[in-house]
């Protein structure tokens, strides 16, 4: 089992198990409307993974161009929970097909939020792709339209995703299970 920071990790997807997903979700959303289309990631977490979809798209023939949100939610137990824009996208969105790429599909609030406000906007449409759906956790009526893996709900890390900014860089996802002997 891979060791990092003394922690040790239990892989739940490979990278060659996410490679293969992302090439199936590329080709999946070829077939979808991408009329002058425009991919934003939502940061922080989904980098990685926009990273090697984004070139997947490019090897399923398409051509989009790539935004970046940074949203964070705020608000914790019993008060309301919400979204902001921590730093916002430059492109115009009005009649254009929009992809959300995020890392984690949970309660929907960070995604729901997105969308909403790329339709105030004028998006013609806005699709969803997510590399982990969590849907015991759903708390919105909300679903991805491309989904890499339906996640268990534990709490991961890597390719991207972080417990307290540590474990982006591994290139699989993985779980952490105990300090290392
Ligand atoms: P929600 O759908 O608004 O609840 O937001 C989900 C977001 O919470 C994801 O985009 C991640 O940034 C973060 N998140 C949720 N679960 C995990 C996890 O297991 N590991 C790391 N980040 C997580
Ligand atoms: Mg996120």
């Amino acid at each position: 089992m891979p060791v990092v920071r003394g922690k040790n990790i239990e892989p739940l997807y490979t990278a060659d198990q996410i490679a293969e997903r992302n090439r199936d979700m590329a080709k999946h959303i070829a077939q979808g409307p991408t009329k002058d289309l425009l991919v934003i990631a939502v940061l922080k977490g989904s980098f990685i993974f926009a990273a090697d979809l984004i070139r997947a798209l490019h090897d399923s023939g398409l051509a989009p161009e790539v935004e970046f949100i940074t949203l964070s939610s705020y608000g914790t137990g019993t008060v309301s929970q919400g979204v902001k824009i921590v730093k916002d996208i430059d492109s115009d969105v009005k009649d254009r097909d929009v992809l959300l790429i995020d890392d984690i599909l949970e309660s929907g609030r960070t995604l729901r939020f997105a969308k909403e406000l790329l339709f105030e906007r004028g998006a013609r449409n806005v699709s969803i792709a997510v590399l982990l759906d969590k849907k015991v956790k759903r708390k919105e009526d909300l679903e991805a339209d491309f989904v890499g893996f339906e996640c268990p709900d534990y709490f991961v890390v890597g390719y991207g995703m972080d417990v307290a900014y540590a474990f982006r860089e591994l290139p699989f996802v993985g779980v952490v299970t105990g300090d290392a002997e």
